[in-house]
């Protein structure tokens, strides 16, 4: 059921108190006209208009996957759309080239190595070729994709990661270090791993008591935001394993929050009202006593997913069920979260997809682009600032995460951070380059200490290729053994002749 449409803004509070002591008609009354003489006010992205593609632009006759699990089913970057989808006996999803539009054939090879349904994936931020997985099967798993594209269909990871007990449900690669990858299952557990290696660095038990919600990376890295069944939203060093802050029934209702950092340190949150009304809030992420702003928004009950563009700092909600985007620009002027507008169509999203910025189209004053699943397909929308010009809006974009990681996995373990090392979009879309995703496997790591593990891992190639170079001599030796032993067979029967 969708409501959003008819009301799509009711009520703005920046003080709790108030919040609470004033009657819910007059706080509507009073604050919608307070907000229509807030809302004109100057921002180069009031504009901002979404457009769904053209039909044949579209991916077709794609099962999504029907599971129940509030994640985006949708992970997409600068060369795949990634979609989790219906697999019989087992969990699979699909990896498209953005350009394979149009119906997609029964037959389409999968992403299949799961044993039960996938629940979350997320592509490497480091590589273009590089996705992990979290799956009710209880592995988290990273897959390395040919350059284009399958064409049969891959049950072999490069690596798999066991250590969750129950089904995980998140999986989140970390900003600005290579190969550290984040899972979160339902046994209420973070593991931070080195992908690298294989091996669980981190492990945060005993934090969460209930089912984690949502996961978020802070701008560099250095911090985690969490939402859990609980109600709480907290603030965590991993490293440290130390909560730096917290905040109990940051939203009252019962249905599930999410919380998400923003570049400038601050949290932003979805979540419901005591009275089932959905809210987003803004919080200060080292003290969160009392909310920076709360906004009520409509009472539908889907989960409102919100995606993050730290550039513009504008935050785009999607609502599960929904059949509507809704962005807002924050600042640090009161409201704090500027309404903008609202992406309407008829069909309600079953997941969504989010293109980092250095996969958009800045010819086109592209802001935005999302992959919006539909039952049976997934439909790309295109979010652009109305602008003539042919020139780089220089404002529009500045400078963006690129693909190089700032940091080695094994310096971020260590204690250092590092911010993302920014790309100009002026020349479009820079691609990465080609980096094969190296794994130590596990059996070696069992038997050896980690730290060593690239040591290991090169001291394993030396050694194969040892033995690769005596089998090649010895195979000669054979031949040669071969002709010998012919030849001597020929004498032989000439001489019994
Ligand atoms: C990383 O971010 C934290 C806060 O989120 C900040 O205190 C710290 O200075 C940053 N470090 C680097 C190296 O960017
Ligand atoms: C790996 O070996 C090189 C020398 O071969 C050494 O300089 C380096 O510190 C070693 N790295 C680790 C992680 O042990």
């Amino acid at each position: 059921i969708e409501f959003s449409s008819r009301r799509p803004y009711t009520t703005i509070e920046i003080n709790r108190a108030f919040y609470f002591n004033t009657p819910c008609s007059d706080r509507q009354k009073g604050n919608t006209q307070d907000m229509l003489r807030r809302v004109v006010r100057q921002s180069k992205f009031r504009h901002v208009f979404g457009q769904a593609v053209r039909n044949d632009q579209c991916y077709d006759d794609i099962r999504v996957s029907r599971v129940t699990w509030d994640s985006s089913f949708c992970a997409v970057n600068p060369k795949f759309v990634a979609i989790i989808i219906e697999a019989s006996g087992g969990g699979a999803f699909f990896v498209l080239p953005l350009q394979k539009t149009g119906r997609i054939d029964k037959a389409y090879p999968t992403v299949c190595g799961h044993t039960a349904p996938v629940l979350d994936i997320d592509w490497c931020p480091h590589n273009d070729l590089i996705i992990a997985s979290g799956s009710e099967d209880c592995t988290v798993m990273v897959w390395q994709i040919p350059e284009n594209g399958l064409e049969t269909s891959l049950s072999e990871p490069v690596v798999v990661l066991e250590g969750h007990s129950k089904r995980v449900g998140i999986v989140s690669w970390h900003p600005t270090a290579r190969n550290v990858l984040l899972s979160a299952g339902c046994d209420n557990q973070i593991i931070i791993w080195n992908v690298g290696t294989g091996e669980a660095m981190i492990n945060l038990e005993d934090m969460h008591p209930d089912v984690i919600f949502s996961v978020s990376w802070s701008r560099n890295g250095s911090l985690l935001c969490t939402a859990c069944k609980d109600k709480k939203v907290r603030v965590i060093d991993p490293r440290k394993k130390k909560i730096v802050a917290e905040k109990d029934k940051a939203h009252e209702g019962a249905r599930p929050m999410r919380a998400i950092f923003l570049a400038d340190g601050n949290i932003f949150t979805t979540g419901f009202s005591r009275m089932s009304e959905r809210q987003l809030a803004l919080w200060k992420s080292d003290n969160m006593d009392e909310p920076i702003c709360v906004q009520e928004m409509d009472s539908s009950n889907g989960v409102l997913l919100p995606f993050y563009d730290p550039d513009t700092n504008i935050v785009y909600l999607c609502g599960k069920g929904d059949s509507s985007i809704r962005y807002f620009e924050i600042t640090d002027e009161a409201p704090f979260v500027h309404y903008l507008n609202t992406f309407s169509t008829k069909e309600p999203q079953r997941g969504m997809g989010y293109m980092p910025k250095r996969g958009l189209d800045v010819n086109k004053c592209e802001i935005a682009r999302f992959y919006k699943l539909h039952e049976r397909k997934c439909e790309p929308i295109i979010m652009t600032v109305p602008r003539k010009s042919d020139l780089f809006q220089d404002d529009l974009y500045p400078d963006t995460a690129g693909p190089d990681p700032a940091l080695e996995a094994d310096e971020w373990f260590n204690g250092k951070n590092g911010g993302p090392i920014l790309i100009s979009l002026k020349d479009g879309y820079v691609s990465t380059k080609n980096r094969d995703l190296k794994v130590v496997k596990t059996n070696v790591l069992e038997t050896k200490p980690a730290t060593k593990a690239e040591n290991i891992s090169t001291k394993m190639e030396d050694k194969l290729e040892e033995v690769l170079r005596e089998f090649k001599s010895l195979r000669d030796r054979v031949i040669l053994q071969d002709r010998r032993i012919a030849r001597l067979e020929e004498q032989v029967a000439k001489v019994a002749m």
